[in-house]
């Protein structure tokens, strides 16, 4: 199994990322660079240092495709091809763990055993090739975002929907139905696997439509998307939330998204929840 890592300065990370994103992959790991020397000069701040993080990502096992895709990227970011051993790039799967985003709401590994206290929502997730375990602070912080701007019956629109967490949850809770788009081709059989086993394959609508083309508003649209994606996007968020509709967004680093903010006016800033130097934000008309 072929790994591409790509070596950028923490402050591009983001935008690398973002790039990643758009070239298809399914999941990025960010690791400490494994080399010393940790430093690197950027151009797009003025030539100042910054230090390092290794974007471990797959773009499939085809060397000359990978090789021409990561030739597009700026010259200032150094790249390389690691073949690993599939089985050990699995690994993560044994220190997998149930993630409680309350008192009564978990996000549990399909393949770990839960023992559901009485009374608790436990949302079950195999992730296949997608984003979603629920760990993630974005993942947490837009689920948190999601319930409390949810009411029984709401219609539900979950743009990145990755593995589906955000939308499935939402349906356990009471939403009547979720809406979930992701560009990951792999998106849409995890997330219908992942619905139909936590008893809402129903209500639950996966897709690989743009968000341009769908037509209607909703309720609560969630958007666990990186900034560029959420700018990129932003005419289409405002157009699609509802006249009591709520936004939330996620995917923003700490104290970096009034530019975002700004791209969905006339949509205001109703709350703001940050953790571990990310934040989500809902916003409304
Ligand atoms: C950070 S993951 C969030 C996954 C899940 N919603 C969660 O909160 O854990 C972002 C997802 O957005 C998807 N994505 C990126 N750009 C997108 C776009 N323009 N339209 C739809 N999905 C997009 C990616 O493929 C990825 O699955």
């Amino acid at each position: 199994m072929l790994q591409l890592v790509v070596t950028v300065p923490i402050g591009e990370a983001e935008l690398a990322s973002f790039m990643l994103w758009r070239l298809g992959v399914l999941a990025i790991e960010e690791r400490e660079p494994s080399e010393p020397g940790g430093t690197i000069t950027t151009t797009s701040s003025g030539g100042t240092e910054d230090h390092l993080v290794e974007l471990w990502t797959a773009l499939g096992d085809d060397a000359d495709a990978v090789t021409r895709a990561a030739e597009a990227f700026p010259a200032r970011w150094r790249w390389h091809l690691v073949e690993v051993d599939a089985a050990v790039a699995d690994t993560w799967r044994d220190f997998a763990r149930p993630t409680w985003v309350s008192d009564d709401l978990v996000v549990v590994p399909a393949w770990v055993p839960f023992d559901a206290p009485a009374g608790a929502t436990v949302v079950r997730i195999e992730p296949g090739a997608t984003f979603g375990m629920g760990d993630h602070p974005t993942t947490l912080l837009t689920m948190r975002g999601m319930r409390s701007a949810l009411w029984p019956g709401a219609t539900v629109l979950d743009v990145g929907c990755g593995s589906g967490v955000l939308g499935i949850a939402a349906c356990m809770l009471g939403a009547a139905l979720a809406e979930a788009l992701d560009i990951s081709p792999a998106s849409v059989a995890v997330v219908a696997a992942n619905a139909a086993a936590n008893g809402v394959g129903d209500q639950v609508h996966v897709s690989n439509t743009p968000l341009s083309e769908i037509d209607g508003t909703f309720d609560i649209v969630l958007a666990n998307i990186l900034a560029p994606a959420l700018i990129e996007l932003s005419v289409d968020l405002v157009r699609v939330v509802g006249p009591s509709g709520v936004l939330v967004i996620s995917g923003l680093l700490e104290g970096r998204s009034d530019h975002v903010v700004k791209a969905l006016a006339p949509l205001h800033v109703i709350s703001s929840h940050a953790r571990d130097g990310w934040v989500a934000i809902s916003l409304r008309r």
